[in-house]
């Protein structure tokens, strides 16, 4: 099955007093999905944002709100953010313990919202098995999660392959994102190991936006000329 490849910009590395502004340029430039990082300073170091700002975002973006959350015990915070306007809510494996992640994940879908599983970088893929046949979306961390900027872990790649081998076998149908570290260098062999939806913070906020997403988008169709 040909899946879309779409990008999806982390505002993390966005200039937060040229938000909106910026938002706008990923929307009119093709940019499908808006990934949105929520950190607790406990299950990553750093802080992010919240509730009140994908609250502001949801009233002035069409587009498709990726919520990646890097929280502990995510369960307490599922519903909030689908009510703030996430279209799709993406928890850690490493993140469920009283709750269990099969649980939250029902609780996204009950709510209404797409649900995804994510891995850090040192978890193996087969630890997400059980969840393979519920989720819309599966999210490999290329970088330890906490930070952008950060260099693409090439393991990666191993993962990928073994991610999308497990889909093709089991007749899943989940998309394969992917996050961390991704520059125009390397995504094109990101999406030939088998990711669909590509996150990216630095390699779209800086320098020239509108440029950086069009750089994105002329490998994507590339990449589509490639399959068909
Ligand atoms: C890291 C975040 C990423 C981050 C990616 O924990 O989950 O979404 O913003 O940023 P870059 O593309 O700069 O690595
Ligand atoms: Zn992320």
């Amino acid at each position: 099955m040909d899946r879309e490849i779409k990008l999806a910009p982390s505002i993390l590395a966005a200039d937060f007093m040229k938000l909106a502004e910026q938002i706008g340029e990923c929307e009119r430039n093709g940019a499908k999905y808006l990934h949105y990082d929520v950190m607790d300073g406990l299950f990553v170091p750093s802080l992010s944002f919240g509730l009140p700002v994908l609250s502001g975002i949801r009233k002035g973006t069409g587009l498709f709100i990726d919520c990646h959350l890097m929280i502990v015990e995510p369960a307490r915070y599922v519903d909030q953010f689908i009510d703030a306007g996430a279209d799709s809510v993406t928890i850690h494996l490493e993140s469920c313990k009283e709750t269990g992640c099969m649980e939250t994940l029902q609780k996204i879908r009950e709510k209404g919202a797409k649900c995804g599983i994510s891995i850090k970088p040192a978890t193996p893929v087969v630890h997400i098995l059980p969840y393979l046949g519920m989720v819309d979306m599966v999210l490999l961390m290329s970088v330890e999660p906490g930070f952008g900027g950060q260099p693409f872990i090439g393991s990666t790649f191993e993962k990928l392959k073994q991610l999308e081998s497990l889909r093709r076998e089991g007749n899943f149908d989940f998309d394969i994102e992917v996050d961390g570290g991704i520059t125009l260098e390397n995504v094109p062999e990101v999406i030939d190991a088998g990711a669909n939806v590509i996150v990216s913070g630095s390699s779209v906020f800086k320098g020239n936006i509108a440029d950086n997403i069009r750089g994105f988008l002329s490998v994507f169709d590339a990449k589509k000329t490639d399959r068909n």
